[in-house]
């Protein structure tokens, strides 16, 4: 509860650094930069090449989890309840005990506002602190579009922020939604926003890392690659492939 706590200090202070990551080595290197760490159900595209997040399971998430935990040793850890994993309170609550008690995480995160809200509520209520996701909902739109051109939309947006509020969620996701939107909805809430693809206005922000990395081949306009992680490690299977054909490596060095 203390981490959740300096999470939700920060906000009007001090911006929220966050990332996603699947796996132990690269959580132990952002963990130095990060004050959330999210293992995001994007590992099923991401990592499996999945159409959809809609294909990623309990266990696949207990698992990469499992491994992110090992890498972590200060950050907020929060990990995404896959599709199905939460259609009623009983099957949530289920199914967050078993990830928290599987991983050690700190909070699950789940996508959707108001259809949600009593899910959030018994989550809550039993200790389980909620991450909330608002804006594209890659869990259940079909299409990759930018939320927050229609009034209906930005209303109902608006209302589902204030929703999980109530609920008690301790910050917001706002994923891909229009800049103006982003704004109004961080002013209007106590707890901190995190936006991907949301705008500078949000508390704070959250990147897939292999996007960040330039790991991931796509491109998508809210992501800034820092590195471009493709070339080096093309770079350095080329070395080695040559090393090995021209019979350099291993030398006397690398053997016993
Ligand atoms: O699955 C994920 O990685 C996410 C972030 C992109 C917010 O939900």
């Amino acid at each position: 509860m203390r981490k959740i706590k300096k999470i939700i200090f920060k906000k009007n202070k001090t911006k929220i650094v966050s990332l996603s990551a699947y796996s132990k080595n690269v959580a132990s290197i952002i963990d130095n930069y990060c004050d959330i760490i999210l293992v995001g159900d994007s590992l099923g595209s991401v990592l499996y090449g999945y159409k959809s997040t809609r294909q990623v399971s309990l266990d696949m998430m207990i698992e990469h989890s499992k491994s992110v935990r090992m890498g972590i040793k200060k950050a907020l850890m929060v990990v995404d309840m896959p599709y199905n994993t939460y259609r009623n309170p009983k099957e949530a609550l289920k199914n967050a005990k078993k990830i928290i008690l599987k991983t050690k995480c700190d909070a699950v995160k789940l996508e959707g506002g108001k259809k949600i809200y009593q899910i959030v509520k018994t989550l809550i209520k039993n200790k389980i602190p909620v991450m909330g996701h608002l804006g594209l909902l890659p869990q259940s739109d079909k299409t990759f579009k930018y939320k927050g051109t229609k009034k209906i939309e930005r209303d109902r947006i608006i209302k589902d922020s204030q929703l999980l509020e109530k609920a008690g969620v301790f910050s917001i996701v706002l994923e891909c939604i229009e800049t103006s939107l982003a704004k109004i909805i961080t002013q209007n809430i106590k707890v901190p926003t995190i936006g991907i693809g949301a705008s500078k206005y949000c508390d704070g922000q959250i990147l897939v890392f292999d996007d960040l990395i330039g790991l991931n081949p796509m491109n998508y306009k809210f992501v800034k690659k820092y590195a471009n992680i493709r070339n080096e490690i093309s770079k350095a299977v080329l070395n080695y492939s040559k090393e090995v054909r021209k019979i350099k490596f291993p030398s006397k060095k690398n053997s016993y």
